[in-house]
């Protein structure tokens, strides 16, 4: 790991201890390592800063206002765009804290600043953020807890995931990676 990522890692770990990113964001991190081998033409040096930073700012909002905003009961959408405006405003504290490039860290600020609530993706590098960002639902560890915290049963919120592949993924390779994932806990009949 280049040293800046470790900067970035550790500066980023304390806003994690809310919303299970704690779990979330190891695996979103894993998801764009594996992507970028895929992607050789992304920007690692903006991808893995962009994914490890991306969801600091819920750790602004309560429990209680990130139930609100996010997921299929979705009721706030203004305090969704909230922790993603926190969040770049964290990610150029510790960018500029590190000194980080700025021509990477404008990109990286930008992705972050869009990445759930722009429906497009403005680069490759975008693409991989968002698709990384997203795998995890698809585990067995995401299903398990978003089932949960969404008050479905598990096999129908599997199944309800696995229909949304082609609606929340860009990249042909997560696409693989999540069918492949869901897979693993939907029950065939
Ligand atoms: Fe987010
Ligand atoms: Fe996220």
């Amino acid at each position: 790991m280049k040293e800046s990522y470790q900067q970035i890692y550790l500066a980023s770990r304390p806003y994690w201890d809310t919303r299970f990113n704690d779990i979330h964001l190891p695996l979103a991190h894993e998801y764009a390592r594996q992507l970028l081998i895929s992607y050789p033409d992304a920007d690692e040096a903006i991808v893995i800063p962009a994914i490890l930073m991306h969801d600091n700012g819920w750790k602004m909002l309560t429990p209680d206002q990130q139930a609100k905003s996010f997921g299929p009961n979705m009721s706030r959408a203004d305090l969704r765009r909230q922790h993603e405006l926190e969040g770049v405003r964290i990610a150029k504290e510790i960018l500029g804290e590190i000194n980080y490039d700025e021509t990477l860290s404008a990109e990286i600020c930008h992705i972050i600043d869009g990445h759930d609530s722009r429906e497009h993706a403005i680069s490759l590098n975008d693409k991989l953020v968002k698709d990384a960002d997203k795998l995890w639902r698809f585990s067995p560890t995401g299903l398990d807890i978003d089932h949960r915290r969404f008050g479905k049963e598990l096999q129908a919120h599997a199944i309800w995931t696995r229909d949304q592949i082609d609606e929340w993924l860009f990249t042909e390779r997560a696409k693989e990676i999540a069918l492949e994932l869901v897979n693993m806990t939907i029950i065939q009949e």
